[in-house]
């Protein structure tokens, strides 16, 4: 549907005012501020918005399309995340998200992205599975611990204050090998917006295995979203700098195919879970059970 008191805009960041009214947008619709990670140098000019602006220079409908580097069954290549998806409540069901997001999948087919994804919020599964997104179930591994044990030296967890903290995360994931091979980012950006932002007080560095590991213990069970090094240590060797002795259980965002024997700290499990909503539309090559990790998620 064609507005015309609307201007549609793309890719406008160097414009001070449009990124300011988009970020105002994505603080009332979804309550995130993303002005700490700009500040702090890490914008991403691959992540592309496409937006809808109102004569007073409101956004009030965007979508984004995050070129991302990925590595997907062994192979490189960049594939497409739609994320950003907002529409003010007095403009909603007008179509615009739809339109917008046609837009910017037509963007991604010219890119050459061999697919797109997204993580849904549930109201929003309708408009995405009419743009052809198809649900994806991603796969938790968890491992019962076999033996409790202490932690040895040599992890300490990272200062999202600290210049020297920042620059070492962000080095690391400039250099980092995949944490999976089925599946993961190769986006140093995005792993400094979880740093500083969303998983500020998860990240460690085990300097003796020079990795830096996102991870956050909830009720005895030990969450591993990613690991970042140049690189990838196998989960025993790496379990026990971040060890506690009421930990039951330690899981991975992530498919465990760079983590070595797992049985080697106990019994192993993947079952599904669909908290994220995963989509897929396109050519999605794997057929092996997959989880994106959580620095894939804008
Ligand atoms: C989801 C959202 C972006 C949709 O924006 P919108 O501009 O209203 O979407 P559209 O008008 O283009 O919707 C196109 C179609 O998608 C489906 N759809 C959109 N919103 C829907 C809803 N709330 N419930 C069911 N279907 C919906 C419908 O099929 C709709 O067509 P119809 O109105 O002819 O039935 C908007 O509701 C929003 O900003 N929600 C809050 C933020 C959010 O959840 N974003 C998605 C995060 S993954």
């Amino acid at each position: 549907m064609d507005i015309p008191e609307l201007q549609l805009r793309e890719a406008y960041w160097d414009d001070p005012a449009a990124k300011a009214a988009f970020g105002a947008l994505l603080r009332e619709v979804f309550g995130i501020d993303f002005s700490l990670w700009d500040r702090a140098g890490f914008w991403d000019d691959d992540y592309r918005p496409f937006t809808l602006f109102d004569r007073d220079g409101r956004a009030v409908s965007s979508v984004c399309l995050y070129s991302m580097r990925v590595v997907v069954g062994g192979r490189l290549c960049r594939v497409g995340q739609l994320s950003g998806v907002a529409t003010r409540p007095e403009w909603r069901r007008r179509g615009l998200a739809m339109r917008l997001a046609g837009h910017a999948l037509a963007r991604s087919a010219e890119f050459g992205h061999p697919f797109q994804y997204l993580f849904a919020d549930d109201h929003a599964v309708p408009l995405y599975q009419r743009l052809g997104f198809a649900p994806v179930a991603e796969y938790l591994t968890s491992i019962e611990l076999s033996s409790r044990r202490a932690p040895i030296a040599g992890a300490r967890r990272l200062d999202p204050e600290s210049p020297d903290d920042v620059r070492l995360v962000h080095r690391l994931a400039c250099e980092r090998a995949p944490v999976s091979l089925e599946f993961s980012a190769l986006n140093e950006r995005l792993v400094l917006y979880y740093a500083l932002v969303a998983l500020r007080d998860a990240f460690w560095f085990v300097e003796p295995l020079g990795v830096v590991v996102a991870a956050r213990r909830v009720d005895h069970v030990l969450k591993v979203y990613d690991i970042i090094g140049r690189e990838i240590p196998a989960l025993d060797e790496v379990y026990p700098y971040l060890a506690d002795p009421m930990d039951r259980q330690v899981q991975l965002y992530f498919a465990p195919d760079q983590m070595g024997d797992l049985a080697r700290l106990g019994m192993s499990t993947q079952r599904p879970f669909l908290g994220n909503n995963l989509h897929v539309r396109g050519s999605f090559p794997l057929t092996a059970p997959v989880s994106f990790p959580i620095t894939a998620q804008a």
